[in-house]
């Protein structure tokens, strides 16, 4: 039996790629390694938690020692690492806890990977996710391939983008049998709200104002979160050694149109008036370093492990809203003490 630890998976992508390879692949067992941070959540995984190719490991990237334990108690044959502080905002609130985990926690796998399989790397992997924020910002021409130079701009794209050049470096010094992928926004079900979607969702339902940032004029392309989990599994099992696939969803918008749409969705779900959810919408002061466009050409993927999104966006996102209506227990639990100061001094004492 395969052993496969994956990092952050009590996260928002993570529950989705932990749900994926335990109901896929019954011949593999699933450790799900997560410190349960505030974006860590158990409940995303209450369907598949009681499996017997399945095992949750409580435990901090950035405490080296139990990493290197983890590795020679269970004897891992891979890795799929998405444990990452993740929110742009709070990377600029606080840095250091981005390099912390992004960096030094990153490092700390490579690490216990590396002496772990050290001799006997064949068959092993250690597959790193990673974002398409590292490679900066668009005008509004043009894609980001996988030789676009990295220019990050934000404290969470650097230190993401840090721990890419680390992963590859461990392949060129070390033989370390890595592979990356960069993906676009995602969103669907199990989303922290404090991102823009699930934020939006949860405001509207709330008849609270839909914060949006600048003039909404930001583009960024959006993939169903399902299609993610679903190229990471391709990657995972297809991916060449020491390579990068860009992962996108072809479907481009700007925050103020996205949000138009989810009100339209919104006042159909909730049987309000239609224009009514639109109301809602409160231009804030934009965020410092805000990337115009980001966009990505996944044509690698596709082309070379027949990857494509699986949903069309007006599909996902009416997916979505239900998933959030449908789940408002998950959601309340979530509203609790933290996150309400959070969003207080992110957007109402603006
Ligand atoms: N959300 C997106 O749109 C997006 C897009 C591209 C890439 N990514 C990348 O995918 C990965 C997952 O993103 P997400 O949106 O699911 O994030 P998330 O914030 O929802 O989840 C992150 C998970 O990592 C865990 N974690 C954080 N710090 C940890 C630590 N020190 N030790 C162990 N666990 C820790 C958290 O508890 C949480 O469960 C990240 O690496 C992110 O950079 C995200």
């Amino acid at each position: 039996m395969k052993k496969i630890l994956i990092t952050g998976g009590a996260g928002f992508i993570g529950s989705h790629v932990v749900r994926l390879f335990v109901n896929t692949y019954p011949e593999y067992h699933i450790y799900n390694l997560d410190a349960l941070t505030y974006a860590g959540n158990l409940e995303n995984l209450k369907d598949i938690e009681t499996k017997s190719n399945y095992t949750f490991l409580k435990g901090d990237i950035t405490d080296a020692d139990l990493m290197n334990q983890f590795f020679a108690e269970y004897q891992f044959d891979g890795v799929i690492h998405l444990a990452a502080e993740s929110h742009v905002d709070r990377s600029i609130s606080d840095p250091l806890a981005f390099i912390k985990t992004n960096i030094m926690g990153t490092v700390n796998l490579l690490n216990a990977a590396k002496d772990a399989w050290k001799g006997q790397m064949e068959g092993k992997r250690f597959y790193h996710i990673s974002t398409d924020e590292v490679y900066g910002s668009l005008g509004k021409e043009g894609l980001f391939t996988e030789t676009t130079a990295y220019d990050p701009r934000s404290p969470y794209s650097s230190s993401k983008a840090s721990s890419d050049h680390l992963v590859r470096a461990y392949y060129h010094t070390y033989g370390l049998p890595v592979v990356i992928s960069n993906c676009s926004n995602n969103y669907g079900p199990n989303q922290f709200p404090e991102k823009l979607i699930p934020l939006s969702i949860n405001n509207i339902k709330n008849k609270k104002p839909i914060p949006i940032y600048g003039k909404g004029e930001n583009i960024r392309d959006w993939l169903f979160v399902i299609d993610h989990a679903r190229a990471i599994d391709v990657i995972y099992h297809q991916g060449g050694l020491g390579e990068t696939y860009n992962i996108g969803g072809i479907n481009e918008w700007t925050n103020i149109d996205l949000i138009h749409k989810l009100c339209e969705v919104m006042d159909d779900k909730l049987g309000r008036e239609k224009g009514e959810s639109a109301k809602l919408i409160t231009f804030v002061k934009d965020r410092a370093g805000h990337d115009m466009r980001y966009a990505i050409d996944s044509s690698k993927l596709m082309k070379e492990l027949g990857w494509e999104p699986s949903l069309q966006f007006e599909e996902g996102i009416v997916k979505t809203v239900e998933w959030y209506l449908d789940n408002e227990e998950w959601l309340n639990n979530i509203l609790s003490g933290d996150y309400e100061k959070y969003y207080q001094d992110q957007y109402e004492k603006r």
